[in-house]
């Protein structure tokens, strides 16, 4: 059981679950294009076991019974992605009408059962046909984006409760370009710094077309990583900081600033696109919200070596199934970090926050007792920020479904509901019990 229940929260405060599309749709199906997920997947090495989003859940023809355990979970919101590559196989140019029907039923189907609506234009899916034109590496994306953003948003967006354009700009640009980890693969620090600038671009623009075309509360979702010196001494502490400057500021900044940090500019700066300055209104316009993502906390060392001369190294706590440490007091001082010294008053959400396990179904129950308490402790952190002024409005856990967890495929199970990927039986664990007997009003 949990300790918090919805009682413990302010008036009005929205839970939820979020997904994304490449994750749990199941690629192959639908008429969606090619992506670059698909291109990383089938070159050796890059995937636990090669695997791909080809199935995935089969979201694509479950989504029925898997908006009915939202609803008989007691959530009052559903963060979900539309994938590019489903609405437009190509990227540009014709949409394909199955891609569009089927987000616009996913809407009329969240709305029906009395969830709200809550999208992200792009959860990581990017269409090869783009990833040949350089992808996120080329300044081009920000118009291709846009045109996206209308296609879809002219056919759903009336009907949307919010809207945020990125899931992470930190994994899209950083861990893509930088260290490798995510498609494309890339470990070139010139297509970093590009990446991680134009993404912030299509976010500004699409941005501008969802308020042209009249949608409101309309955010960002960042994602943030506790970062703490290895050791005592100034090295480390230099580490930290510089880790912490490329991961959890330099979008923040961006978005809320106009403008990036001067550690990360030491690095990034002379590989940047020439007048970067001149987009920063644009990326910094209005937003209604933003959105924090959080999962663990790093230990950082200093490392010999170019920019940025730093390494993780393994940490004391307790660790989840892909290796993190479990350190929820990180969420509350995030959640206090960014109102006090970037958002001021704007209203916060917790867009992702979870944990995977290795559970088994065990006599048709999985016992999940390990991801109970990891959301309690982090309900908590998320209580205490509200109780000390933090404007935040809701929490959303990752994920409903256990599904296809990147670059280590489908063995970490982040569901709140369990998946047999052989039958695509759906068991809900404790975890979503618990929250199901917690939520309800
Ligand atoms: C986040 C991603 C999400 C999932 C979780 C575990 O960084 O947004 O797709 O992979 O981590």
């Amino acid at each position: 059981m949990l300790k918090l229940t919805r009682a413990d929260f302010p008036e009005g405060f929205l839970f939820g679950a979020a997904t994304s599309s490449y994750q749990i749709e199941g690629h192959a199906q639908g008429g969606a294009g090619r992506t670059h997920w698909d291109d990383f997947a089938d070159t050796p090495g890059n995937v636990a076991g090669a695997q791909n989003g080809a199935i995935a859940c089969d979201h694509l023809n479950r989504w029925e019974a898997d908006l009915d355990l939202l609803r008989d979970g007691n959530f009052d919101v559903y963060r979900f992605s539309t994938s590019w590559a489903r609405v437009m196989p190509e990227g540009r140019g014709a949409a394909n009408p199955e891609g569009l029907d089927f987000y616009d039923r996913l809407v009329d189907g969240l709305l029906d059962r009395g969830l709200k609506p809550a999208a992200t234009l792009y959860h990581w899916e990017l269409p090869s046909a783009l990833a040949d034109l350089g992808g996120w590496r080329n300044r081009d994306i920000a118009g291709w984006f846009a045109d996206f953003t209308h296609t879809i948003m002219s056919r759903i967006g009336d009907r949307l409760w919010s809207a945020a354009p990125i899931n992470e700009p930190w994994c899209v640009g950083f861990m893509s370009h930088f260290m490798g980890q995510h498609a494309p693969g890339l470990r070139d620090i010139r297509a970093t710094a590009r990446a991680m600038h134009h993404v912030l671009l299509a976010h500004g623009r699409a941005t501008e077309v969802m308020r042209d075309l009249g949608m409101s509360n309309l955010g960002a979702v960042c994602n943030f990583e506790y970062a703490v010196p290895a050791d005592a001494g100034p090295e480390a502490k230099k580490a930290a900081a510089t880790y912490d400057g490329y991961y959890n500021r330099f979008f923040l900044s961006g978005l809320m600033n106009r403008t990036y940090p001067d550690d990360v500019l030491e690095g990034l700066g002379p590989h940047m696109p020439a007048n970067w300055q001149d987009d920063m209104d644009l990326i910094g316009q209005r937003l209604d919200w933003l959105g924090l993502n959080y999962y663990t906390r790093k230990l950082i060392a200093a490392a010999p070596g170019p920019w940025p001369g730093l390494e993780e190294v393994p940490g004391p706590l307790p660790k989840t199934q892909v290796g993190w440490e479990i350190y929820p007091e990180g969420l509350y001082a995030f959640l206090k970090r960014v109102h006090d010294g970037y958002t001021r008053g704007l209203p916060l959400y917790v867009t992702e926050n979870g944990m995977a396990w290795d559970d088994r179904l065990v006599n048709g129950a999985v016992r999940d007792d390990r991801r109970v308490a990891y959301l309690d402790a982090h309900l908590a952190q998320v209580a205490r920020a509200a109780a000390d002024g933090v404007p935040v409005k809701g929490y959303f856990t990752w994920s409903l479904l256990d599904n296809y967890e990147w670059n280590v495929g489908y063995d970490p199970r982040f569901g709140i509901v369990h998946v047999d990927y052989a039958t695509q039986a759906r068991t809900p664990k404790s975890s979503y019990l618990a929250l199901q007997r917690a939520l309800a009003r």
